[in-house]
């Protein structure tokens, strides 16, 4: 939320949603929230929590969308599980066309210098240099913080929490 509310807007998509509670602290602070995920069972989830609060899509964000527009992109946890550099690219194409220059992405991933498998599934990690280079020169990266999340099984995840800019 310190991240998200240091954007300018209210009108938020949080992709590779899951079942977040992010999204309960996003309606009562009065943002506009639409929730992506590919997993129609994560968005049942969340429309039996919030109903017709939340707007709901679901998509593969590795592959072209049509997603409307947005002044803030957050995601905490799917950019890492993209490991084709085709799926990359979809990523940000899905980005740019509901983001324009002003906008702002909050993207949470787990870092280079972390775990490298999560729920048996491979991880593409990033670190700063990375995320800049994958979003190019559209985007500035503006605030970046390293943190260890842990997991509910106690094991210790660091993460990167960045925000970027659209030029
Ligand atoms: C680790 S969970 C993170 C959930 C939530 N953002 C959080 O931080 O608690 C990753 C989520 O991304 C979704 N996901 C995985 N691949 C995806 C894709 N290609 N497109 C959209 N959602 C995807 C999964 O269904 C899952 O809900």
């Amino acid at each position: 939320m310190d991240l998200i509310s240091s954007c300018d807007g209210k009108r938020i998509i949080d992709v590779g949603s899951g079942t977040t509670t992010l999204v309960d602290s996003l309606i009562d602070n009065e943002y506009d929230v639409t929730v992506l995920d590919i997993s129609s069972e994560a968005l049942r989830i969340l429309s039996v929590r919030h109903g017709q609060n939340l707007k709901y899509i679901r998509g593969d964000l590795s592959e072209s969308l049509d997603l409307g527009n947005f002044e803030i992109w957050h995601d905490r946890a799917v950019l890492h599980f993209l490991l084709k550099e085709s799926e990359r690219l979809s990523y940000v194409q899905n980005l740019e066309s509901c983001i324009q220059s002003g906008g702002h992405a909050v993207i949470e991933t787990f870092s280079r210098d972390g775990a490298q498998m999560c729920c048996g599934l491979d991880l593409y990690t990033y670190d700063e240099a990375l995320l800049t280079e994958l979003l190019g020169d559209k985007w500035i990266l503006i605030d970046s913080i390293r943190h260890t999340h842990i997991n509910p099984f106690g094991g210790e995840r660091p993460y990167i929490s960045t925000i970027f800019r659209r030029v």
